[in-house]
């Protein structure tokens, strides 16, 4: 029995990992194992060897299996220690800088809006590109007749012939979202709109899909004050300057009354874009009190509830405030112009930590 256990312990120490315990196990303890055939010898001894070689027998089991457990954990152990000094990762290391993808103007300038108009407590609302045309034009009160419709170049959705349902359109601007968050929220609301709309037009400052950022205040006590100084914060804070000219024009809408145009005062000399000088003006938004009949669409009561609303083209602001001359360049997917215009992936504007590094 001391020759077994000489053998057996050595094995086991000298076992390289746990397929060599598994056998050893196997060999020794297992059921047709060297001990396990000793034990079944019990049964031809006279009682009094077996009173001896019996529990002899089983310290011996015993032993090897507590000696068999205790060399795995420490093989465990061993390989843990292993993989810790090998997989190691230095996390304070500096990222790599790679080459890599840029943050395209357009995207750059709706969280620069977006941030500040969440400053000044607005938050987003999405809609859907594909609108119905209800939402579109009706509950912004164009309805069917309205030469709106037909100004604003408008693509309608395909309906199979003898579909007779209104068409969905490619929304042609970022409005109908109003209606959505009057729907969805009621009053007092407070929201900015962010998104891509479509109109068939396409030149120097126009392309058929562009960008709006749509903001709606609604409350008890809001006049076209309130939206005159909001406007003017924002513009001050987009172009990180005290003062820029703006022109409030007098416009129309269908659903603001009363309605304003705001341009900002640019040239286009040489071929470049300057913001705040020169004789050009440039559009950038129209706006106005919200209509009562959009109000009362929304599902909120007018005599109750009035505020403005306006709307900004996002990509007209990317080109004032970045020197970009030609929209239609956004569109292109060209890699150098892209590599030129776009922004460092990780320069997440914020208003303190600074919107255009
Ligand atoms: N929807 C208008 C447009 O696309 C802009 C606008 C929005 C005007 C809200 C007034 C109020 O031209």
């Amino acid at each position: 029995m001391d020759d077994l256990k000489a053998k057996y312990l050595a094995q086991i120490a000298d076992a390289a990992d746990e397929a060599a315990l598994e056998a050893i196990r196997v060999a020794a303890v297992g059921k047709k194992g060297e001990i396990s055939l000793k034990m079944r010898e019990l049964g031809r001894m006279t009682p009094e060897e077996r009173k001896v070689a019996g529990p002899a027998l089983n310290a011996l089991k015993d032993e090897i299996n507590a000696a068999l457990a205790a060399r795995k954990a420490a093989l465990a152990d061993a390989a843990l220690e292993e993989r810790l000094r090998s997989e190691w990762l230095d996390v304070t290391l500096p990222a790599r800088p790679r080459r890599q993808g840029t943050i395209h103007p357009v995207s750059q300038v709706t969280e620069e809006v977006t941030a500040i108009f969440a400053e000044m407590g607005f938050s987003v609302a999405e809609g859907p590109r594909i609108e119905t045309d209800w939402y579109n034009f009706d509950a912004l009160n164009i309805p069917g007749h309205h030469p709106a419709r037909a100004e604003m170049d408008t693509f309608y959705m395909y309906r199979a012939p003898g579909d007779d349902r209104p068409p969905h359109v490619l929304r042609t601007h970022t409005s109908p979202v109003q209606i959505r968050a009057m729907e969805a929220q009621g009053a007092p609301l407070r929201v900015i709109c962010p998104g891509g709309v479509y109109r068939a037009d396409y030149d120097q400052t126009h392309t058929p899909m562009f960008h709006q950022v749509e903001g709606l205040a609604l409350d008890r006590d809001i006049s076209m004050a309130n939206l005159k100084w909001v406007l003017e914060e924002f513009v001050k804070a987009f172009f990180e300057v005290d003062d820029v000219e703006l022109r409030f024009r007098a416009s129309h809408f269908p659903f603001t009354e009363p309605s304003a145009e705001v341009d900002i005062r640019c040239s286009w000399e040489g071929g470049t874009l300057k913001v705040g000088e020169g004789d050009d003006w440039l559009e950038i938004l129209g706006s106005g009190m919200v209509h009562p009949k959009v109000i009362a669409a929304g599902g909120i009561d007018p005599e109750v509830y009035q505020g403005f609303a306006f709307g900004i083209g996002i990509d007209r602001l990317a080109m004032l405030k970045y020197g970009i001359p030609d929209l239609r360049a956004f569109f292109d997917s060209d890699l150098r112009w892209l590599r030129h215009y776009g922004f460092a992936a990780l320069d997440v504007p914020t208003l303190r930590g600074g919107l255009s590094r």
